[in-house]
């Protein structure tokens, strides 16, 4: 194998981002591949220096050459779902400064990272062109947790919370302008059931009827794929009519699922400093006790290697509760940051996952994230519909429309999509 070739297989870049990042033509690379022309020494030293930077490459695979966005993107789990059929990330939004060094660790980017989303709904003019839009909105506010901290705190949630639920609006606003041939969106189960369906409704009807995408959405849960009970609700539009059909399609079935030993590190590995203080050990004992003697059901989870763990929340840095790993003659554990990554299919197969902040942003940042096997699953299904989306509009770019505003409901009218 030439030099060339050797560089290119090893940079994980197709053709297409190789004459890209190269400045050649794709015409350009293939002559490079069959030895037709030599490459430059300046091509190979690109090459070199790519592959040393070790981040991941933009995509991997040209099967389907289309460009998405990535909103809310936190650590990029959509991204990587949709990089795995060969769609390349041309924009992202996130603000969070943790969850943005993770990202931008993971992904070797030709773009900067977008900041706080609101800055792109009101001018969408700053987003670039699209074919597929992905945002995973921020869920709180729509949490089963979210909501009963708020309602406990006697404060609005969802809609008509200002800052965090209305951000939905701020992508509707971006779609409604570029007008791109899909979008996925993901969320908390418990969108669909909050406030009596009300929120939900919403949201389909500002999708259906002001943006007019063909809109379909499901519950998937992640335990097929990782020793993980997540369930997620994905939103799926097309702006034309595809034979895409999400109930017909078939999800694995759980029952062959990976188990928590195919995840956990080996007990030589792991530092102590993730076994549970006797303090809190004994507070969550206790806390246990007292709930149970009240017929609540709260307290900490207890899994073994056979087991499958319950959702990894955002807050699970505080005390681990809901994930809890037996150690026979001790005490348990938490989780650790790798074995999360693992966990939430980030670092999985030849795919390795690299964490450089606290331990405290790591499961934040995973508590948050999609788990991305489920999202692979949800790409490699609709990709074909992209594609013939794609061949049909005859053209990459997606004509941005200029259309009215996306109507927000402000406190008082929030009922009235019900
Ligand atoms: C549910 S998480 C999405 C996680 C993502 N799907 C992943 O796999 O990592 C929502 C993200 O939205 C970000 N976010 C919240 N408000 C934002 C805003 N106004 N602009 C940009 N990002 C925002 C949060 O920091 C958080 O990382």
């Amino acid at each position: 194998m030439s030099e060339f070739n050797d560089l290119l297989r090893q940079s994980g870049l197709t053709r297409e981002e190789a004459a890209e990042e190269l400045g050649v033509s794709a015409r350009t690379i293939r002559r490079y591949e069959s030895g037709e022309t030599q490459a430059r020494p300046r091509d190979l030293r690109v090459l070199k220096g790519l592959i040393a930077a070790g981040a991941r490459p933009i995509a991997r695979s040209a099967a389907v050459p289309f460009r998405f966005v990535d909103l809310f993107a936190g650590i990029g789990g959509l991204r990587l779902g949709f990089e795995s059929i060969g769609g390349r990330c041309v924009f992202t939004s996130e603000w969070d400064e943790a969850a943005r060094t993770t990202y931008s660790l993971n992904f070797r980017d030709n773009h900067e990272l977008g900041g706080d989303i609101r800055e792109y709904s009101e001018d969408p003019s700053k987003v670039p062109e699209h074919d597929v839009l992905l945002a995973g909105f921020p869920c709180q506010p729509f949490s089963i947790a979210g909501v009963s901290k708020k309602n406990s705190l006697n404060r609005p949630h969802g809609f008509l919370c200002d800052t965090q639920g209305t951000l939905f609006f701020d992508a509707a606003q971006i779609i409604a302008y570029w007008r791109p041939k899909a979008f996925v969106l993901e969320n908390v189960k418990n969108l669909e059931s909050h406030d009596g369906g009300t929120t939900f409704r919403t949201i389909i009807n500002v999708l259906r009827n002001e943006l007019g995408y063909h809109v379909q959405h499901r519950v998937i849960s992640s335990d097929p794929w990782v020793p993980q009970k997540r369930e997620r609700i994905f939103i799926v539009g097309f702006r034309e009519p595809t034979e895409f059909d999400f109930d017909r399609l078939e999800v694995p079935s759980a029952a062959r699922g990976p188990k928590l030993k195919d995840i956990l590190q080996p007990h030589d590995e792991v530092d102590p400093k993730y076994t549970l203080t006797p303090r809190l050990w004994q507070y969550l004992q206790d806390y246990r006790a007292k709930h149970q003697a009240k017929g609540n059901g709260f307290g900490y989870s207890l899994f073994g290697p056979n087991d499958v763990a319950r959702t990894l929340s955002a807050r699970y840095y505080k005390d681990g509760s809901e994930v809890l790993i037996e150690q026979p003659g001790s005490r348990p554990r938490r989780l650790t940051p790798l074995e999360c990554a693992r966990l939430m299919g980030f670092d999985r197969g030849d795919r390795r996952w690299r964490i450089e902040v606290s331990d405290t942003q790591a499961y934040r940042q995973f508590g948050n994230a999609v788990v991305v096997p489920v999202v692979e699953f949800i790409a490699k299904a609709i990709e074909p519909h992209i594609r013939t989306a794609i061949e049909t509009a005859g053209q990459m770019a997606s004509e941005p429309h200029l259309v009215p505003t996306v109507t927000r409901p402000d406190r008082s009218s929030a009922a009235a999509y019900a």
